[in-house]
């Protein structure tokens, strides 16, 4: 395992937001086909912002999402919307190198070159929550209370928060040959900790990512 932890050198959200966004347009640079996992979520917005402030080319780039929710009725809390929203509408990435769990491809996300992960604050990557297998794939998940709890935030009523999701599995994500994780904010703290200096089990299926070789690990307030 190698991970580096760069709060310390970035310190706060904007700058950070920007080192994940530099990291991405030299990906890109370097490799112009190369392939990406993104999140949704509040902690990517500010990459996702920093990155259409840029004039890349996006256009032999692929993409796959982590997850998306099932059966959810308001289509504005989709990840498909969210991502449409506020990325894919605005570059020039061709729609058929976005990709969504959904799609049902058992092949999805593997051997990508970058992939940057938000965390949960009961250490979820993606949805894969506590008791996830550490070599599961892409799949059909119930959501647990607290996540169903955090992503009421974005919902006017919890009772519209969607029960299940697809995600991508535990084992796709840990094909990357690059991950960048990113907590934003003191509730993120102590499960960032936890996830990559305490037990790698799969009751913190973030801390599978200890046994990954290129980490970073991004913590801000
Ligand atoms: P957040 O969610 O970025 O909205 O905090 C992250 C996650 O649950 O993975």
């Amino acid at each position: 395992m190698k991970f580096t932890l760069i709060n310390d050198i970035f310190g706060d959200y904007k700058n950070s937001c920007k080192y994940v966004a530099n990291e991405i347009e030299k990906q890109l640079n370097k490799k112009p086909n190369s392939t990406f996992i993104l999140p949704t979520g509040s902690t990517p917005i500010g990459v996702y912002d920093e990155l259409l402030r840029r004039d890349l080319d996006w256009s032999k780039a692929t993409t796959y999402n982590l997850d998306e929710y099932l059966n959810c009725s308001i289509e504005e809390q989709t990840y498909t919307y969210f991502m449409d929203n506020m990325l894919f509408n605005h570059i020039n990435i061709k729609r058929k190198n976005i990709n969504f769990p959904t799609d049902g491809d058992l092949s999805y996300g593997f051997n990508v070159d970058l992939c940057l992960l938000g965390i949960g604050t009961n250490g979820h990557i993606a949805f894969n929550e506590p008791g996830s297998d550490f070599n599961s794939e892409t799949r059909v998940v119930d959501l647990t209370e607290s996540t169903i709890k955090d992503n009421s935030r974005f919902f006017s009523d919890i009772n519209d928060v969607p029960t299940q999701a697809v995600t991508m599995g535990l084992k796709p994500i840990m094909s990357s040959k690059r991950i960048i994780i990113m907590g934003k904010g003191v509730n993120k703290k102590d499960i960032l900790l936890k996830a990559l200096h305490g037990d790698v089990t799969e009751k913190v299926p973030a801390s599978i990512l200890q046994k990954h070789k290129n980490v970073e690990v991004i913590y801000c307030d």
